[in-house]
C-alpha cells in the first residue's frame, strides 16, 4: 500500500496561506549546533521527513533533542561519533555538511559522499578544497571522505570557483569554530546563508558581510547557546503564488520577506501577474492569460532553481512559447515528461526546455519525482479538467508541511488516499 493524493482540478485558489519556516535554513542551523556544548534553541522548525533525519543524525552524534513539531532544542555535551554513514548521507544529502562542525569541534571526521541523485551530478569539491585550505587532511576512500586537523583548523582566505550553497554553509560553520580572521570570496548570497551566519553570530562568532560575496568570519576557540525564529520558506511561498497563477486566482503568502525572492516576482509580474508586497507578504493575483516568458536558473538573487519545475508547470497553459535555461543542475527536468502525461506540450534539449503553452491540462495519474517536481505536477493537476493522481508523495512531504490543509483553505479540491494492492492485481503488476 503506498500513499497518493487525488487532485480535482479547475477551481481557481483564491485565499491565504502563512508559510512555514524555512527548510533549507533549518537544515544547517540545526547541524551548527553540533559546534557548541550549550543549549540550541530554533522556534518555526516545519515537521517535515528532513526535519525528522537531520534530528537523528544530530543524535547520533550525541546531541540530545526535544522537538514539539515546531521548537526544536538541540544540547551536545560531547560528540560522541565522527561518522555519517551512506545510508543517512544518501537519505538527507544536507548531512554531509556535518563535516565541517566534526572537524572544528571534533578533530576528525568520516562522511560519506553524498554521490549523484535524480537532479544531477552534485559534487562536493569546494567543499574539500576550502577545509583543506584550513588545514584539514582529507582522502577519499570507498566512497568515504576522511577528514582530520590534529592541531585544529586554522584561519584562511578561500576564493569559491561557484557560490555553492552548501560550501558556503560549511566554510561559515567551519571558520566560526576557528580562531583567528577567514575570508571567504565568491560566496553564496541566499537567505539562507545569512540566517546561518545571524544563528552562529549568536553563539558568539562575529559574522560580517553575509548575503554578499565576500564574507568575513572572526572564529573564536569555543561557541556558545542560541535562540532563533526560523526564517519563512521561499520556494514553499513560491509555490503557492503559482498554485493562484496556474488556476487563475488571487493568492496572498504571509510569514516571508519580499526580499527572498530574488528575480522571482520580476518573472511572475512579466507573465502578466498582478504583484502586491507587504512588509512580510507577497499577493499574486491573474487578472488575464498568463504570459510566455524565458527565464534562467542561477544564484540568488538569480531565479531559484528550485522554482523552476513550479514555474515550469504555470508556463504549460501560457500563452505563447516559453523557455527555461537550467544553469544549476543538468537533470533538473525529469518533471517535464510527467508534466506531459497532463497534455503539456514540453521539449527538451539538453539544460534547456521549450514550452508551448496549450489551453487546458487533463487530469492524469503522474509521478512526483523530487520534492520540486511533486510540486509542479500538484500544481498542473490543480489547473486541469478532471481527476489526477499524484504518486511518489513521499518526496513532497521532504519539503511541504501541512499540503493537503494549505491547498483546500485556498479552495483546491485534493485528499491524501492510500492505493488498494487490489489495483495492481487488476493492472497485472
Ligand atoms: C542547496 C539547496 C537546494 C538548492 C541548491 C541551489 C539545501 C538543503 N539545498 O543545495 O535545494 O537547489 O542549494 O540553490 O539547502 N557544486 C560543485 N561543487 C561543490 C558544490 C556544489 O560543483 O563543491 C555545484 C553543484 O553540482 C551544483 C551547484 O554547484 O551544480 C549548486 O550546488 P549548491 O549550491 O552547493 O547546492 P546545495 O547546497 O547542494
Amino acid at each position: 500500500m503506498s500513499e497518493f493524493i487525488e487532485i480535482v482540478g479547475g477551481s481557481p485558489l483564491t485565499g491565504s496561506v502563512t508559510v512555514g519556516g524555512a527548510k533549507n535554513a533549518g537544515l544547517p542551523l540545526l547541524i551548527s549546533t553540533l559546534l557548541t556544548s550549550e543549549e540550541c534553541v530554533l522556534t518555526n522548525v516545519p515537521n517535515l521527513t528532513d526535519t525528522s533525519l537531520v534530528i537523528h543524525l544530530l543524535e547520533q552524534f550525541g546531541g540530545e533533542v526535544q522537538y514539539d513539531g515546531s521548537t526544536v532544542r538541540v544540547r551536545t555535551p560531547r560528540l560522541l561519533a565522527t561518522e555519517a554513514s551512506y545510508s543517512l548521507v544518501k537519505a538527507l544529502r544536507a548531512s554531509f555538511w556535518v563535516l565541517a562542525p566534526l572537524l572544528a569541534r571534533g578533530r576528525a571526521a568520516r562522511v560519506a559522499l553524498p554521490g549523484g541523485d535524480l537532479i544531477g551530478a552534485r559534487p562536493v569539491d569546494l567543499h574539500l578544497e576550502g577545509l583543506v585550505k584550513m588545514g584539514a587532511e582529507i582522502s577519499l576512500k570507498h566512497g568515504v571522505v576522511y577528514a582530520t586537523a590534529e592541531k585544529g583548523l586554522r584561519p584562511a582566505v578561500i576564493d569559491l570557483r561557484f557560490p555553492s550553497v552548501g560550501a558556503t554553509h560549511q566554510l561559515i560553520m567551519a571558520a566560526s569554530l576557528t580562531p583567528g580572521r577567514t575570508v571567504l570570496k565568491g560566496c553564496a548570497r541566499e537567505p539562507e546563508i545569512i540566517a546561518l551566519a545571524n544563528y552562529l553570530n549568536g553563539m558568539g562568532a562575529d559574522i560580517q558581510g553575509a548575503g554578499g560575496a565576500v564574507i568575513e568570519v572572526a572564529g573564536r576557540s569555543e561557541l556558545g547557546g542560541t535562540t532563533a525564529n526560523l526564517i519563512g520558506d521561499r520556494i514553499e511561498a513560491g509555490t503557492y503564488l503559482l498554485a493562484g497563477a496556474i488556476t487563475g486566482g488571487e493568492v496572498t503568502v504571509n510569514g516571508i520577506d519580499p526580499m527572498f525572492f530574488g528575480s522571482f516576482l520580476d518573472i511572475l509580474a512579466e507573465m502578466g501577474l498582478s504583484v502586491t508586497c507587504g512588509d512580510s507578504s507577497v499577493t499574486v493575483k491573474r487578472t488575464g492569460s498568463l504570459k510566455a516568458v524565458s527565464v534562467k536558473t542561477g544564484p540568488f538573487p538569480g531565479f531559484a532553481t528550485d522554482l523552476q519545475a513550479p514555474l515550469m508547470a504555470a508556463l504549460t497553459v501560457a500563452e505563447g512559447t516559453s523557455s527555461i535555461e537550467e544553469t544549476i543542475y543538468e537533470g533538473r527536468f525529469g518533471h517535464a515528461s510527467e508534466l506531459a502525461r497532463l497534455g503539456a506540450q514540453i521539449k527538451v534539449d539538453g539544460r534547456s526546455v521549450t514550452i508551448e503553452g496549450v489551453e487546458r491540462l487533463n487530469g492524469a495519474p503522474v509521478d512526483g519525482l523530487d520534492i520540486r517536481a511533486a510540486a509542479s505536477l500538484a500544481l498542473a493537476a490543480l489547473a486541469a479538467e478532471g481527476k489526477s493522481e499524484l504518486h511518489e508523495v513521499h518526496h513532497l512531504r521532504r519539503g511541504y508541511e501541512h499540503f493537503e490543509r494549505k491547498m483546500s483553505n485556498l479552495g483546491a479540491r485534493l485528499w491524501s488516499r492510500i492505493s488498494d494492492p487490489e489495483d495492481f492485481i487488476f493492472a497485472g503488476c
